[in-house]
């Protein structure tokens, strides 16, 4: 068979299914890595393989027996020290080794971001003990955030409002941590007006941007997406020049979701994921061509045109609520008959649940994002998970 190239996914979620779909649209090979069997993204690939990502033997083994022409990763948990030997060795990493190096790290990508980049990013402290953690939080002020440096999904993440609460935090952040370094960042909280995700492009054509999306966040985890959000013309200009210093910085050819917080006239850097985004799962509804599109156009080194967006659009979620591995949806039926919009789902057929986790997403394009968003979420809770044990 003439496929277009060969790549080895790693991580086989909701997103690497969305991928999967895109780059076999484009003549790929695709073989779907994560550390269960009949993961998303495994049922729609090529072939598939089952180990922890973060073992870099078995990492290091994965590559060298397929020998892609891309690894592409889906997540953050990786063993990223064999991604920078494959990069020498003239393995592809998306978007380069570095990046995923650089986001796995809170502190490298901060480092990077406020100091080398000078973007505007929130105050901040690194503590590597409880004193240091003390010490950071009369820098930042209260309230203020405390996060693992390694750690994704707002997990070990706390809110603090007071000196009292400091010890709590710093315990839970420990807990809660990825890897075997010690050490949080002590984040002034930004009382943002809203926050947005900027996909970001970077392809052989040069930098490219899609409408910002507005999101809500609850207990780390996206709940509700929407595109575009309202935002200034100043303050988009603002993004996007944050966004490209980064992006060019980090190099690569893929699509990165850039965090930012907006106040007032202010565009506050938050932190990016060198791949798509969870909130930019609402650009399958949205745009002409999805941020899976765009990252496997990217990738494969080909033109991306202006995106163009079909009309306001929103996503959200579908959560399970209990732990089982005997359970069906119901409810299809009704969200799909959502009147007011262009409703669609995607229901993602993990094979077991547990409380909050994401099994599928709805999504609803109308006359404007608050229709949007009303319809999705309506569109969503008619979907229900029924649990059969
Ligand atoms: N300094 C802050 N001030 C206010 N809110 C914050 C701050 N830091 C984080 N948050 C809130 O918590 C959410 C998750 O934080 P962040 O993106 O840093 O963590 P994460 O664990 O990497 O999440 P994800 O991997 O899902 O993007 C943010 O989207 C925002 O809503
Ligand atoms: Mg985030």
């Amino acid at each position: 068979m003439a496929f277009t190239a060969k790549i080895l996914l790693l991580g086989s979620g909701e997103l690497g299914r969305e991928f999967v779909i895109a780059a076999k649209r484009l003549g790929c090979q695709v073989i779907a890595c994560d550390a269960y069997a009949g993961a998303p993204a495994m049922q729609l690939a090529d072939g598939f393989e089952v180990f922890p990502m973060l073992d870099g033997h078995l990492l290091r083994e994965a590559i060298d027996r397929h020998n892609p022409d891309f690894v592409v990763p889906e997540i953050e948990a990786i063993r990223t020290e064999v991604l920078a030997e494959v990069e020498a060795l003239g393995v592809t990493v998306v978007p380069s080794a570095r990046a995923t190096i650089m986001t796995m790290n809170r502190d490298r990508i901060r480092d990077l971001a406020a100091g080398e980049l000078g973007l505007t990013t929130s105050r901040y402290r690194y503590a590597e003990s409880l004193d240091e953690v003390r010490e950071g939080a009369r820098h930042t002020g209260f309230p203020c955030v405390i996060k693992p440096v390694m750690s994704s999904s707002g997990k070990g993440q706390s809110t603090v409002r007071g000196e009292l609460e400091l010890e709590a935090a710093w315990h839970y952040a420990v807990a809660n941590m990825r890897g075997d370094r010690r050490r949080v960042i002590v984040e002034q909280f930004v009382d943002f007006d809203y926050e947005i995700t900027l996909l970001t492009i970077r392809a052989r054509d040069g930098v490219h941007f899609c409408p910002p999306i507005g999101h809500r966040q609850e207990r780390g985890d996206y709940q509700e997406s929407w595109q575009p959000a309202a935002m200034s013309s100043q303050a988009i200009a603002d993004a996007q020049a944050m966004a490209r210093k980064v992006v060019d910085d980090l190099g690569g050819y893929g699509l990165f979701g850039v965090e930012f917080f907006v106040k007032g006239q202010e565009v506050i850097f938050s932190e990016l994921s060198p791949r798509p985004h969870d909130t930019g799962m609402v650009t399958l509804i949205s745009q002409d061509l999805n941020e899976f599109d765009l990252h496997a156009r990217a990738i494969l080194g080909l033109p991306i045109p202006e995106v163009t967006l079909r009309g306001p659009s929103a996503s959200a979620v579908i959560l399970a609520d209990r732990e089982s591995d005997r359970f069906r949806y119901e409810g299809q039926d009704k969200a799909l008959a959502v009147q007011g919009g262009a409703i669609d789902l995607r229901l993602f057929a993990k094979p077991t649940t547990r409380v909050y986790r994401r099994m599928g997403v709805a999504l609803a394009r109308a006359g404007d994002t608050d229709v949007a968003r009303s319809l999705a979420v309506q569109a969503a809770s008619a979907v229900r998970i029924v649990y059969e044990d």
